[in-house]
């Protein structure tokens, strides 16, 4: 069954479709988006060996064609040398202003895309189909994209909302137990925002969520989902509660610029780092 949560932003509106084996039905999610039968994926190397055929057989199946751009994974993809890259691409695809593309991959790949889609020809709509849980938990939904800068994280970017959230609970079976236990960051991140209930489940339910439980994924999945959706829908642009998101994120930012952001230390890593820290400031502070 799909559950379906929708993104409240007026013009902007949005649903987020969550389901386990969801990907090879993305096609005929996708097509109702269409002006014309044609698509621009852009994914990361490691997913698009994983999951890529999955996704464009959707697409065929519906008649849709194709073209993928696969850059390599990590933090340090969300560039302005690859930003340069993904926006050439998609004018070589000939991507017009009512065409749609697809950022399949993780966070990187969906900020770094979204932010692509949202300067290319003055902005094209796109489609995120997260496949880490902490794309699926948090990046992929409100609309946030951009890059990093030398001189801090995400400090280059724009707010542009996808025309359509896909997430498909089963690939999150190929993460390494290291990016799922980083993306749980997240997840424990909404339980402190105020969610004392989701907080004592996931305590419950975390080690079995852990350890593969489609059906416990997806429900956690959801209900982070659905309180993102709630806050973004309030305060699109952070002008005020949007900010509880960042709970734990500003001793986050710090430490992934002191690791050069590489995967010495991974952004729902250092959610979670953060989220003591801060935890143990406010304590200090009475
Ligand atoms: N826009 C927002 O609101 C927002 C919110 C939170 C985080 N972020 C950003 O998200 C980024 C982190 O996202 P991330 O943790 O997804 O990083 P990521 O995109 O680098 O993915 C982590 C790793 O998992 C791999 N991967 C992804 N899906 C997989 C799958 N199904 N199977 C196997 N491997 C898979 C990727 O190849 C990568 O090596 C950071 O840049 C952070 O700033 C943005
Ligand atoms: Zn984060």
């Amino acid at each position: 069954m799909i559950e379906t949560v929708p993104v409240a932003l007026g013009t902007r509106s949005y649903d987020v479709k969550l389901a386990a084996g969801l990907l090879s039905e993305a096609g005929a999610h996708i097509a109702p988006l269409l002006k014309r039968p044609k698509v621009a994926i852009v994914s990361d190397a490691h997913v698009a060996s994983l999951h890529l055929d999955a996704l464009t057989k959707s697409l065929d199946a519906q008649g849709i064609s194709h073209s993928n751009l696969s850059l390599p994974q990590g933090e340090s993809t969300k560039s302005w040398a690859h930003l340069q890259d993904v926006v050439h691409w998609l004018l070589s695809e000939q991507i017009e202003r009512a065409d749609v593309v697809i950022a399949f991959g993780g966070g990187v790949i969906g900020d770094l895309v979204g932010f692509a889609a949202s300067i290319l020809r003055r902005g094209v709509r796109f489609v995120q189909i997260p496949t880490s849980l902490l794309a699926q938990v948090d990046s992929s939904v409100g609309g946030k994209t951009g890059i990093n800068a030398p001189h801090g994280k995400n400090l280059i970017g724009a707010f542009h909302q996808p025309s359509l959230v896909l997430a498909d609970i089963s690939v999150l079976g190929t993460l390494t137990e290291r990016d799922f236990l980083a993306g749980y960051g997240e997840v424990a991140k909404y339980g402190l925002l105020g969610d004392a209930a989701f907080f004592d489940w996931l305590e419950a339910n975390g080690p079995a969520l852990a350890a593969g439980d489609e059906a416990l994924r997806l429900a956690a999945v959801k209900h982070s989902v659905a309180m993102k959706a709630g806050i973004v829908s309030r305060d699109e642009t952070e002008q005020g509660e949007r900010a509880l998101l960042n709970l734990g994120h500003t001793f986050c930012h710090a430490l992934e610029a002191a690791t050069g952001y590489s995967d010495r230390l991974l952004h729902g890593e250092g959610v979670a780092i953060g989220c003591a820290l801060a935890f143990e400031t406010s304590a200090r502070l009475g």
